[in-house]
């Protein structure tokens, strides 16, 4: 377990002069800020918000590139292009945008189409709610969708903001923001999902739109559900007359139109929390919001901002509060989800069974992709399996998972079943820095007053900050 281990001990929050290149993982950030410019010449000097998205959308780490030549891949990606319908190449910039721009209308309004899916009940926003950060709005450990509207998940529902800067799958993965040394390996990092097994939107669209306990549906039903759509004329304007002739060529265009929207800065990563004040000199953090910062960082506390990361990059663009890194934490088994009726089924992450490609690769057993904690004061359900609801659960299970185990796994004739949802074999892959060095007798991380005012810090990740008028 190298790898694991040498993430740890390398991702320090120390500040060191920037490098010359650009961290790969933050480049679209920039990006965004140099489209809009560009816009604002191509456009007329009037930009609207939504062409940045999907313009940054081409460009960012969701399309699989990870170059930090933006309008190059921009505008010269056959990728950026409208390409299911076999648009004929050689538009101007402005035509370009204008066509992002486009899509990404449609793509939002495709993510709020119920009759997109088999039960004509359920879209994306069902459990991707925009005002949760889009999470869902009930507190169900896992949502439940297919045909019949009945079949439970068997995964809590992620935030869809701040993906732009998830990395593709890799491994093994090398970022100049390592002390500026890119030949540190971070172990296992990137992809969408908890298990980081695809690396596109489009990709990654298509597995609610055809699960069977999800939307349930077909390319076929998606096909004919968007001739039928009153944007089915601005569909055909953006993809071509010809988009509706073949159901897999629609179907690819409606995956690029969802994988578009999602890349709308102001509304998946406006970067508006009071955080995010506070790091522009904007904001000052009250009494408990600066303990519980500190205690975040703290190394010999907390040390949650080794893998949540808490502070600018090196480039200076904002922290995701993510490393994007695939970690064993040993989440407790969740005894409700219908899946883990069966004692032998085990959710075991980047090695399966969702995932297939690692299959058999033991050290990726137990491994789910560190979240985001921006806008996590929104959520309702918490870890890849949905087992805790409030943020003082989690803390708990941080604070105290070693030192008084018996809290929150089963005790059976006495003795703790530490990690039941983890089989012994893999016990390895588990993480063992801080905050889970400990063992029974030692304190606790976090006293409850502290984790208070943890809490009251992660408050101050939410979006939509609006300072107080004096
Ligand atoms: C029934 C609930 C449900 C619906 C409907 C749904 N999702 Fe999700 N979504 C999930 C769950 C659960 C996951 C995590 C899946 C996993 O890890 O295997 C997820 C993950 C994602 C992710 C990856 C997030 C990350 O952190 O990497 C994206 C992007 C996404 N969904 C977009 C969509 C889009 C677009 C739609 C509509 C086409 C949609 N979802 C419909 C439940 C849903
Ligand atoms: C070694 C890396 C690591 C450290 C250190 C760490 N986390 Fe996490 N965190 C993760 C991973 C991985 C998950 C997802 C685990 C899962 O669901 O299996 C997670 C999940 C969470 C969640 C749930 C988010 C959600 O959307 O479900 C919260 C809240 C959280 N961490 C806060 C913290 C805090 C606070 C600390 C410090 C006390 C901390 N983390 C330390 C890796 C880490």
């Amino acid at each position: 377990m190298l790898q694991r281990l040498v993430r740890h001990s390398t991702r320090t929050q120390t500040h060191s002069p920037m490098p010359a290149g650009r961290s790969r993982r933050y480049g679209h950030v920039l990006l965004a800020a140099g489209v809009l410019a560009l816009l604002a010449a191509c456009d007329g000097g009037k930009p609207q918000m939504e062409s940045v998205d999907g313009a940054a959308h081409g460009v960012s780490s969701l399309n699989g590139t990870t170059g930090a030549k933006p309008m190059k891949i921009a505008l010269s990606s056959p990728d950026s292009r409208a390409d299911p319908a076999g648009q004929p190449h050689g538009q101007s910039r402005a035509e370009v945008y204008a066509q992002v721009r486009r899509m990404t209308v449609l793509g939002k309004q495709m993510f709020f189409d119920p009759s997109l899916s088999g039960s004509g009940k359920m879209s994306c926003a069902t459990c991707h709610n925009p005002n949760r950060a889009f999470t869902p709005a009930n507190a169900l450990d896992v949502q439940i969708g297919g045909t019949d509207m009945r079949r439970p998940g068997m995964r809590a529902v992620p935030t869809l903001k701040y993906l732009q800067a998830v990395p593709p799958f890799a491994e093994h993965y090398h970022d100049s923001d390592d002390e500026g040394d890119e030949s540190v390996d971070a172990g296992p990092t990137g992809g969408l999902t908890w298990d980081g097994r695809v690396d596109r939107g489009a990709d990654q669209a298509r597995i609610p739109l055809l699960s069977s306990f999800e939307m349930a549906s077909t390319p076929r039903k998606v096909a004919d559900a968007v001739r039928a759509a009153p944007y089915a004329d601005a569909f055909r304007e953006v993809f071509g007359e010809h988009v509706f002739d073949d159901e897999n060529v629609t179907f690819k265009a409606v995956l690029k139109s969802l994988e578009t929207f999602e890349q709308s800065p102001e509304v998946f990563y406006p970067y508006t929390s009071k955080y995010d004040a506070y790091l522009a000199g904007k904001a000052t953090l009250t009494r408990a919001e600066m303990h519980g910062l500190q205690l975040f960082n703290d190394e010999k506390k907390g040390n949650c901002a080794s893998c949540h990361i808490s502070q600018r990059a090196k480039d200076g663009s904002p922290p995701q509060f993510s490393d994007f890194g695939l970690i064993a934490v040993g989440v407790p088994r969740n005894r409700a989800l219908a899946v883990n009726r069966d004692p032998r089924f085990f959710d075991l992450g980047a090695c399966g069974p969702e995932r297939t490609d690692l299959g058999g690769r033991a050290e990726f057993c137990g491994l789910f992709r560190t979240p985001t904690l921006r806008n996590v004061a929104l959520k309702k359900t918490f870890f890849h399996n949905g087992i805790y609801h409030s943020l003082e659960d989690v803390m708990r299970f941080y604070a105290r998972r070693d030192t008084n185990p018996e809290e929150f796994y089963p005790v059976v004739r006495g003795k703790v079943r530490k990690f039941d949802d983890l089989p012994r074999q893999y016990w390895a892959n588990l993480n063992t820095d801080a905050p889970f060095d400990r063992q029974p007798g030692d304190a606790p991380v976090f006293s409850d007053a502290e984790i208070k005012d943890v809490i009251a810090f992660l408050g101050t990740l939410t979006d939509g900050w609006q300072p107080l008028a004096h």
